[in-house]
């Protein structure tokens, strides 16, 4: 019987690569070429199948080009790029790959707190750039991050990693915003308190957001949310671009609105506003706040397993819109 065929839509390792192709015609994009919108149409002409990243695009438009298309495995949990209402209209599943990036990305937020607070960044250019010539008191003087309070916008599985670090490890009070409050033990494992919106924003030391993007989340943080925010405040983004007016943060921050920032992701990324770029307070990163050799591995397996899991077994593992496997 002839093997159902897929695309794996960018690079992936090659060990998966392998393991996908023992189940599968695979065409593979290991020159990692990013596809336009038509070259994906077209690359996807006939496939059961495609592993995708962020960059791929899946929506109403392509599915009607594609109707041969059964699932789309995204080596991501984020899957903003998927038009899930329109995949499932088309009877096409989507999977994430939730759990296996938890930890890694939750550190990752961590370090971005730490290094805005604590001015790491902008040190470490100033020492490169030779200005180092004397030790003075305040040089560089940052913020508390230690018994400080920790905000947490969004607190699923990574929101709750970030208490966790918080509390257990830096004896932080941590506060948190969430359209659905966690249950009692959970919140006294993340030693955390639900708090509205305003006084998350009115009372965080560090505000880190990790909610997932959506329509209604689009700029959520804005110019009048930061002005709400102490003056002595860092705020990190580990979410999605979009979830931030970057334009609006980047005034915050040269206004002194609020003292310092951590971003990992970016509206229009890989393009960063101008205004960011410019600035000193602000720590950025090329959006690798899961970017650890075993996860990513762990959440390309796990991309490929959902591929094998369903179109080999009838049984994906983390699927989006499971209404697709119901008959
Ligand atoms: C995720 O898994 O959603 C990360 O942001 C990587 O894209």
């Amino acid at each position: 019987m002839r093997k159902p065929t897929i695309l794996v839509a960018r690079e992936v390792f090659p060990e998966v690569l392998v393991k996908l192709q023992q189940h599968f015609e695979v065409t593979s994009n290991q020159d990692d070429t990013i596809f336009t919108p038509e070259q994906l149409r077209e690359k996807l002409q006939g496939k059961a199948g495609v592993f995708t990243t962020g960059s791929e695009r899946i929506d109403a438009a392509l599915l009607a080009a594609c109707p041969e298309l059964k699932i789309c495995a995204n080596m991501a949990v984020g899957f903003n790029n998927f038009d899930v209402d329109a995949m499932t209209a088309k009877r096409v599943l989507g999977t994430n790959t939730p759990d296996v990036l938890t930890d890694t990305t939750a550190d990752f937020g961590f370090a971005l707190l730490l290094a805005a607070a604590r001015r790491m960044a902008e040190s470490e250019h100033f020492l490169r750039a030779g200005k180092w010539n004397r030790w003075t008191f305040d040089m560089f003087a940052g913020a508390e991050v230690h018994g400080s309070t920790l905000g947490i916008l969004g607190m699923g599985r990574i929101g709750q990693g970030i208490a966790k670090r918080g509390h257990h490890g830096f004896g932080m009070k941590v506060v948190y915003h969430n359209r659905s409050r966690l249950d009692a033990a959970t919140e006294a494992a993340c030693g955390a308190s639900w708090v509205s919106k305003a006084e998350l924003l009115a009372t965080s030391d560090h505000l880190v957001l990790v909610l997932p993007y959506s329509k209604e989340a689009h700029h959520i943080i804005g110019a009048a949310e930061l002005a709400q925010m102490k003056p002595t405040a860092t705020l990190v983004n580990i979410a999605r671009g979009g979830i931030v007016d970057d334009a609006a943060l980047a005034a915050a921050l040269r206004n002194g609105t609020i003292a310092a920032a951590g971003l990992d992701v970016y509206e229009g990324e890989p393009k960063v506003h101008p205004d960011l770029l410019a600035l000193s307070n602000v720590v950025l990163s090329p959006h690798i706040a899961s970017a650890t050799i075993p996860t990513r591995l762990a959440m390309a397996n796990l991309a490929a397993d959902n591929l094998i899991g369903y179109l080999v077994r009838g049984e994906p593992l983390t699927p989006l819109n499971p209404q697709v496997l119901a008959g």
